[in-house]
């Protein structure tokens, strides 16, 4: 073991488990937080590094071998489409993407809906659907806080990420579809695979067999 390995964990909703599963597989370091003021946190036994990245950043760092391996939502995969190799599904952080509504402002079909607004933090995610059901919409990219959107009149729908439902709850809307539903994955960069392939492979493989114990 002489190299070492750079690990990028999410801030947000995957940072814990992401922290709890890893040292479970022995990569663990000290004050790995998500608030840590430190950027990079190196435990040199263990020949392993922890940054921590913002969640939409997390992709471009693994697309250029800045870290070799990250953790991060499918969600985020799917609308960033950076050239990343997913690893494996590790199966936590379900949560879905989907089209919702005031409650007040359902109409019958999902047609009826064409040439509104709709606010999203996925807009490529959001044009892809809306191109595939052939509905014509205008997106508006926010960055957080999409609820508000039809309840200030920015907007008429919303794309968002649904995980309890107790956002849509409290925010009077109503899912209308699902997108698509996403879980967190392993992705490396793809040279880092190949060249640190004895010890990545091994990961792989131990995160695995904890996966399936959880499973059981
Ligand atoms: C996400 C999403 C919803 C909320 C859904 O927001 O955008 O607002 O979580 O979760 P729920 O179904 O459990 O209520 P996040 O907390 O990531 O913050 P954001 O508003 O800044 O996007």
């Amino acid at each position: 073991m002489d190299e070492y390995i750079t690990i990028a964990l999410p801030k947000g909703k995957l940072f814990k488990k992401s922290v709890e599963l890893l040292a479970q597989v022995g990569y663990s370091a000290d004050n790995v937080v998500e608030d840590s003021r430190k950027l990079v946190i190196t435990n040199e036994a263990a020949k392993v590094r922890f940054i921590i990245t913002k969640t939409v950043d997390l992709p471009t760092y693994i697309e250029y071998g800045a870290a070799d391996i990250g953790i991060i939502g499918k969600d985020v995969l799917l609308e960033e489409g950076k050239d990343v190799y997913e690893l494996l599904d590790l199966g936590f952080g379900k949560c879905r993407l989907m089209l919702a509504v005031p409650e007040a402002k359902q109409r019958p079909k999902l047609t009826d809906y064409a040439h509104l607004r709709v606010a999203t933090k996925y807009p490529n995610c959001a044009k892809q659907y809306f191109d595939k059901l052939g509905v014509q919409m205008e997106i508006i990219k926010l960055n957080g806080s999409i609820e508000l959107g039809p309840l200030i009149g920015l907007s008429e729908l919303i794309v968002d990420i649904v995980e309890t439902g107790t956002t849509l709850r409290e925010n009077k809307l109503k899912e209308i579809d699902s997108v698509y539903t996403a879980t967190a994955r392993l992705i490396a960069n793809r040279v880092s695979f190949k060249l640190k392939f004895a010890r990545l492979n091994k990961l792989v493989q131990d995160l695995q067999k904890i996966l399936e114990e959880e499973a059981k």
